[in-house]
C-alpha cells in the first residue's frame, strides 16, 4: 500500500511533464529532502534529467480520476485538467492532500528508474485524507475506516461482487438478482463470513476493498459488499455470472442493491472503482472520485 502522487517538472521554452508516481518517499528532515523515481522509458524522462525544480502533489482520496489522467498515455495531460504553477512554474493541483515544490539535490542512477532526491523550497498540507494504492487499485483508507466501523448493535449482512472476466456472480430468486451474501453476527468477522461461504460452494476468491456500505431503515441491518475476484469460473449450480453490459437491465432485490449493481456496471467501464458509504448510516454521503450519473 502505498499513497499517491503526481510528479510535474517544467523546463524553459517547453511544455510541462508530468506523471503519476507511487515512489514518493521521505528521505531527510535538516536539510528536508524527499525522493521520487521517474521511469528511464517515461516519455517525460529527458526533462526529469536535467530539469532544476519538481514539484509533487500528493492527492487526495477524491482525485483517482488525476491518478489516472497522470498514468495514462493520453495527449497533453496538462489540457484537460486546471493546474496553477509552482513559484519555479512546474504545475501544481488544488484539492490535494499536499503540494511540495522541490529544487534537484541530487540524481542517483537505479536501474531502470532515476531515483531523485529534492529538497523542499516550500510546501502545503491540506489535510485532506490522502489516496491510497494497493492491488493495482485505488482507495481510501479513512473510508475503509468508516466503513468498517458500524455500530455493533446492527445485525450485518456481508456480500461480493464476485468478477471473472468481463461477469459477475449473481443469483437469482424468481426474477430478482443479488450478490452472493450472508449474514454475519459480528462485524468484525464479516469478511471472514463472506469467504467462508463463498469458499464452502468451491469459490476461491480473491477480496479486493470495500465496495459499498448501507443500512436498511426498515430492518435496522447494515449491508456491507466487498469487490472480489476470481480465477476459474464459479460452480454453475452456486449462480449465473452474468455480463457486466447486463447489469443495467436488470431486476434487483432491493432498490439499494439496483443501484449498486447499476453503478459496478458504469465504474467497470470508466475503469475507477469508488467506495460509496450511504448517507443514512454515517451522516455523510462519500464518493471516492467525482459523481457520476447513473
Ligand atoms: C499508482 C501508480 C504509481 C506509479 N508510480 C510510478 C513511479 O513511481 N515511477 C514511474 O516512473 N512511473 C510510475 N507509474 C507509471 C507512470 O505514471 C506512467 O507510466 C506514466 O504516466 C506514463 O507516462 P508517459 O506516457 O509520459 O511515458 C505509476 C503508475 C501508477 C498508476
Amino acid at each position: 500500500m502505498t499513497g499517491v502522487t503526481v510528479v510535474t517538472a517544467r523546463v524553459d521554452g517547453e511544455a510541462p511533464v508530468g506523471f503519476t508516481a507511487n515512489s514518493f518517499a521521505s528521505v531527510s528532515l535538516q536539510p528536508p529532502l524527499l525522493l521520487v523515481c521517474p521511469a528511464k522509458v517515461l516519455s517525460s524522462y529527458a526533462i526529469f534529467e536535467r530539469c532544476e525544480h519538481f514539484a509533487v502533489t500528493v492527492l487526495a482520496e477524491d482525485q483517482g480520476a488525476l491518478a489516472n489522467l497522470f498514468a495514462s498515455g493520453s495527449g497533453n495531460r496538462f489540457s484537460e485538467i486546471e493546474w496553477q504553477p509552482d513559484a519555479s512554474g512546474c504545475p501544481i493541483f488544488a484539492g490535494a492532500a499536499a503540494t511540495f515544490s522541490m529544487r534537484v539535490h541530487e540524481r542517483v542512477d537505479a536501474g531502470d528508474h532515476l531515483i531523485m532526491i529534492g529538497e523542499v523550497e516550500a510546501y502545503e498540507c491540506t489535510g485532506k485524507a490522502g489516496l491510497g494504492y494497493s492491488n493495482e487499485g485505488f482507495f481510501s483508507l479513512g473510508l475503509e475506516r468508516r466503513a468498517a466501523d458500524v455500530p455493533r448493535s446492527s445485525d450485518v449482512t456481508v456480500g461480493a461482487i464476485v468478477a471473472f472476466e468481463d461477469k459477475v456472480l449473481l443469483l437469482r430468486t424468481g426474477d430478482k438478482w443479488y450478490p452472493p451474501q450472508v449474514e454475519s453476527a459480528g462485524r468484525r468477522g464479516s469478511l471472514t463470513a463472506i469467504r467462508y461461504y463463498l469458499a464452502a460452494a468451491g469459490i476461491e476468491a480473491d477480496f479486493g476493498p470495500v465496495y459499498t456500505v448501507f443500512d436498511s431503515q426498515s430492518d435496522a441491518a447494515v449491508f456491507t459488499y466487498y469487490r472480489a475476484s476470481v480465477e476459474s469460473p464459479p460452480p454453475a449450480a452456486f449462480g449465473e455470472l452474468v455480463p457486466v453490459d447486463d447489469l443495467t437491465s436488470l431486476n434487483y432485490r432491493s432498490d439499494a442493491i439496483g443501484d449498486m449493481m447499476r453503478r459496478y456496471a458504469v465504474e467497470y467501464r470508466q475503469g475507477v472503482f469508488r467506495l460509496h458509504v450511504d448517507e443514512e448510516l454515517q451522516g455523510d454521503a462519500h464518493l471516492i472520485g467525482e459523481d457520476i450519473t447513473l
